[in-house]
């Protein structure tokens, strides 16, 4: 017997593959890369694809919409999900905005206007299956605390650039890149040291953390 909900998700499955725009999808590809917007790589993306396959989350949080790419990418290799997705800089966000309608996914994607730091905290626990972290390298812990919040139990916290160019793994950085290296160490420290997250870091594209976050730890007692 099939249930409501099933008829809802195979609507929303066919009507994306029937209005997913893929020449736009491209397009728009295209253009960010000219712009030198730094849109996820194609290896790290690879990757996010098999966890999306695996995981076969309904609701997604990204942090760091720029133009559109990434939440596009999720809209597309998840059959249903709902990506919510934060953005800093008006302009650039208008323009995710203008993308997703271009390539018929408005429906899926709700791109919020601000600073994720001020986002967040207004967000509900334990209601997202994926947080994926792609801001300010300087706010990487603020975004780790609130992600554990609003991750279900068992979720996952992605985190981009967490290798920054090899940076982070080498002893000589420049002044330039000193913040940057030490806000992303301390996230590496937090995400591998703590009880109840289970982390792999993987050196593909700039450095990709895998975050499991168990909200109920196991004790002997
Ligand atoms: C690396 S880009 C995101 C790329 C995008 N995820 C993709 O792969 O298509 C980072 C974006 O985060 C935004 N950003 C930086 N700090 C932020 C903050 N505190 N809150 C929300 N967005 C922020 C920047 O304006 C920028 O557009």
């Amino acid at each position: 017997m099939v249930n409501k909900k099933e008829i809802k998700n195979n609507l929303n499955k066919n009507e994306l593959q029937k209005n997913f725009n893929e020449k736009e999808f491209e397009i728009m590809k295209q253009k960010a890369l000219e712009n030198h917007i730094p849109i996820i790589m194609d290896d790290t993306l690879e990757k996010i694809k098999e966890l999306l396959n695996e995981e076969k989350p309904k609701h997604i949080l990204e942090i760091g919409t720029a133009v559109g790419y990434s939440a596009s990418c999720f809209a597309k290799y998840t059959e249903d999900a709902v990506i919510d997705t934060i953005e800093l800089d008006e302009q650039r966000a208008k323009e995710a905005i203008e993308n997703i309608n271009k390539i018929g996914i408005s429906k899926r994607i709700n791109i919020m206007i601000g600073n994720a730091v001020d986002i967040l905290p207004t967000l509900e626990n334990d209601y997202y299956d994926i947080v994926f972290i792609d801001a300010a390298k300087s706010k990487y812990s603020i975004f780790l605390e609130e992600g554990i919040r609003l991750v279900k139990n068992q979720g996952l916290i992605l985190a981009d650039n967490v290798l920054y160019k090899g940076y982070v793994m080498s002893d000589y950085n420049k002044h330039k890149q000193r913040t940057a290296v030490r806000h992303l160490r301390e996230y590496i420290k937090q995400v591998t040291e703590t009880p109840n997250l289970e982390t792999e870091i993987l050196d593909i594209g700039d450095g990709l953390a895998i975050t499991k976050v168990i909200k109920k730890l196991i004790t002997n007692n």
